[in-house]
C-alpha cells in the first residue's frame, strides 16, 4: 500500500519505518526541513534503540522517502497518518490540537478520489467526529475522505518492537471500508495473532487516554504509598515486590520514585481532565488531580532530601546529579522530573554538575546554566552529594569503591530505587532512597563481618 505518516518525531519517524519495514510504500512528511533531510540520508534525529537499523534498511530499498511537501502527500497515497504533536496548552491543562488541525487544514483540500485519514496522535474524546465535520467542509467535489483513530501505545526506548510487535491493535472506524483498509495495513501483523480491537473513534481516542490514566495511577499509587513507608520505617521495593506477585495487580509500573515525566502520561491526564470537565463528567476523573499532585510531590519531596543531606541548604555546595532524561533509553528530556529536580537545586543556589548518557544536548538546550561533563567520574569529582535521578543502567554499572575515591562525602540519594543499596553502603556510602529506611552505616569497612552486616542491615525488612 501506499502511506503517508505526517509528523516526523518521536511517533511518526518509528510508525513511518516500521510501515516500510512490513512492505509499503511510505511518504514521510514534515514541516521540519533540518529533520526531513536527516531522515531522507536514513539518520535518525534522535536517539531511539534500534530505530537506526529499521530506517537505514527501509530508506536503502526505496520503499521509503521523506518530503516536506504536503502537495506531495496528497498525490502520493490514499491513506494518511497523522502523527503531529498535541502538547499541553500554554494557557490551560487542555490540549493543543493545532498542528492536528493544521495537517487537516493543509492536507484534506489537496484530495482526491476515496482516501482515508487516520489519527494516531493522541487527542481528548470528540475529536474525529470534530474533525469528520471540518473534512465535510474542506473536501473538494469528488472527494470522498474519511477519518479514524488508531491510537499509539509505543513506549519510547522499546518503539521499535512495540510498533513491530504490539500488545494489541486498536482503530476508531466509521465505515465498513476503513475498517478494511485498516486491517490491510496491519495484516502482516495480524497473522502473527496480534489482537485487534475495531471499534468506534470515540471508544477508541478513549483507550488511549484511559490507558496512559491508568499508568500514571499505578505509578502515583506507591509513590503515595513510598510516602507513607517513609512515614513508618517500610520498605516500598519490598512492599512492591509483594504486591506484584498478585496477578490481579501485577508487578510492572510499581517502581516508586522520583515519579513520571515524559511528553505523554502528564499531559495526558492533564487533557483528560479537561475534557472531562467540558463534557460534564469532571468528577468521575477528579482521581486524577490526585495521581498528578502526587507525581509532582516527588519532586519536592526529592530536593528536600537532598537538602537534608547536603546539611540544610544548596548555596555553595557542589551537587553531582546523574540523568536528565525523563527515563532510560530515550534522549527525551520534555517534563522530565530529574531535570526538574536539577533546575530546583540549581535555583536555590547549588553548583550542579550533571551527566546523562544520551540527555545532555536536549538538556543543555533547555536548561543551559548547569555545568555539563561528558563521564560519571568528572560529575562527581569533589561532589558534596550526588543524585541519582534517571536510571540508566550505565549508572548500575558504577563500582561505588572507585567513585568513592573522587566523592569524599560519600553520600548518594537513589531517587529511582534502582541501586544496590548494600553494595553502596559496604563502600562505605550513606545511601538515601525514597520509600526505604537509610542503610544503616557500615561499622567498619574493612571486615567482613561489617560487610555482612551492611548487607544486611540494606536488605529489606
Ligand atoms: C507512555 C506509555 O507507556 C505508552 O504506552 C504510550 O504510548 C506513550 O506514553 C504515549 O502516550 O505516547 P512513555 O512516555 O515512553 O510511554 O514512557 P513510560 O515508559 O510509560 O514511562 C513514563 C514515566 O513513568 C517515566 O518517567 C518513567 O520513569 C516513569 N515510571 C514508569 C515510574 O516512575 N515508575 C514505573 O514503575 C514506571
Amino acid at each position: 500500500m501506499r502511506l503517508t505518516v505526517i509528523g516526523t518525531g518521536y511517533l511518526g519517524a518509528v510508525h513511518a519505518a516500521c510501515m516500510a519495514d512490513l512492505g509499503h510504500e511510505v511518504l514521510g512528511v514534515d514541516i521540519d526541513a533540518e529533520k526531513i533531510a536527516a531522515l531522507g540520508e536514513g539518520r535518525v534525529p534522535f536517539f531511539e534503540p534500534g530505530l537506526q537499523e529499521v530506517l537505514g534498511t527501509a530508506v536503502a530499498s526505496g520503499r521509503l522517502r521523506f518530503t516536506t511537501a504536503i502537495d506531495e502527500a496528497a498525490d502520493f497515497g490514499d491513506v494518511h497518518f497523522v502523527c503531529v504533536n498535541t502538547p499541553q496548552r500554554r494557557d490551560s491543562s487542555a490540549a493543543d490540537l493545532r498542528a492536528v488541525d493544521a495537517v487537516i487544514d493543509a492536507l484534506v483540500p489537496r484530495l482526491r478520489g476515496r482516501c482515508l485519514v487516520v489519527g494516531k496522535s493522541t487527542v481528548p474524546v470528540g475529536t474525529t467526529a470534530r474533525l469528520s465535520a471540518r473534512v465535510a467542509e474542506l473536501a473538494q467535489e469528488g472527494a470522498d475522505v474519511e477519518v479514524a483513530w488508531n491510537p499509539e501505545f509505543l513506549r519510547e526506548g522499546f518503539a521499535v518492537q512495540d510498533t513491530l510487535r504490539p500488545e494489541r491493535l486498536v482503530t476508531g472506524v466509521q465505515t465498513p471500508w476503513a475498517d478494511r483498509t485498516l486491517r490491510e495495513v496491519y495484516a502482516p501483523l495480524l497473522r502473527t495473532g496480534v489482537p485487534y480491537i475495531s471499534t468506534g473513534p470515540a471508544t477508541a481516542e478513549l483507550v488511549k487516554v484511559a490507558a496512559n490514566s491508568f499508568l500514571a495511577t499505578k505509578i502515583s499509587f506507591i509513590n503515595a504509598m513510598a510516602e507513607v513507608c517513609d512515614a513508618t520505617g517500610a520498605d516500598v521495593t519490598t512492599l512492591a515486590e509483594a504486591l506484584g506477585y498478585d496477578t490481579r495487580i501485577g508487578r510492572r509500573f510499581l517502581k516508586a520514585g522520583l515519579g513520571f515525566g515524559g511528553g505523554c502520561l502528564p499531559k495526558d491526564i492533564r487533557a483528560f481532565t479537561a475534557r472531562a470537565d467540558e463534557l460534564g463528567v469532571g468528577s468521575a476523573v477528579a482521581f486524577l488531580h490526585e495521581v498528578d499532585a502526587i507525581n509532582t510531590r516527588q519532586r519536592r519531596r526529592t530536593v528536600d532530601i537532598a537538602r537534608d543531606m547536603a546539611g540544610g541548604g544548596f548555596e555553595g555546595r557542589r551537587i553531582a546529579v546523574l540523568g536528565a532524561t525523563f527515563k532510560p533509553d530515550s534522549d527525551d528530556v520534555r517534563d522530565s522530573p530529574a531535570l526538574a529536580v536539577a533546575a530546583a537545586i540549581h535555583g536555590e543556589g547549588a553548583a550542579v554538575r550533571l551527566h546523562d548518557p544520551q540527555g545532555m544536548d536536549n538538556a543543555r538546550a533547555v536548561l543551559p546554566v548547569l555545568d555539563y561533563v561528558p563521564d560519571v567520574t568528572k560529575a562527581c569529582e569533589g561532589a558534596d552529594l550526588v543524585l541519582h535521578l534517571t536510571e540508566w543502567a550505565d549508572y548500575r554499572r558504577i563500582d561505588p569503591a572507585e567513585l568513592a575515591a573522587v566523592t569524599p562525602t560519600r553520600r548518594i540519594l537513589d531517587a529511582r530505587n534502582a541501586l544496590d543499596a548494600a553494595l553502596w553502603v559496604s563502600a562505605g556510602w550513606t545511601l538515601r532512597a525514597l520509600g526505604r529506611p537509610t542503610p544503616a552505616p557500615l561499622p567498619s569497612q574493612q571486615t567482613a563481618a561489617g560487610h555482612e552486616s551492611a548487607v544486611r542491615s540494606a536488605e529489606p525488612a
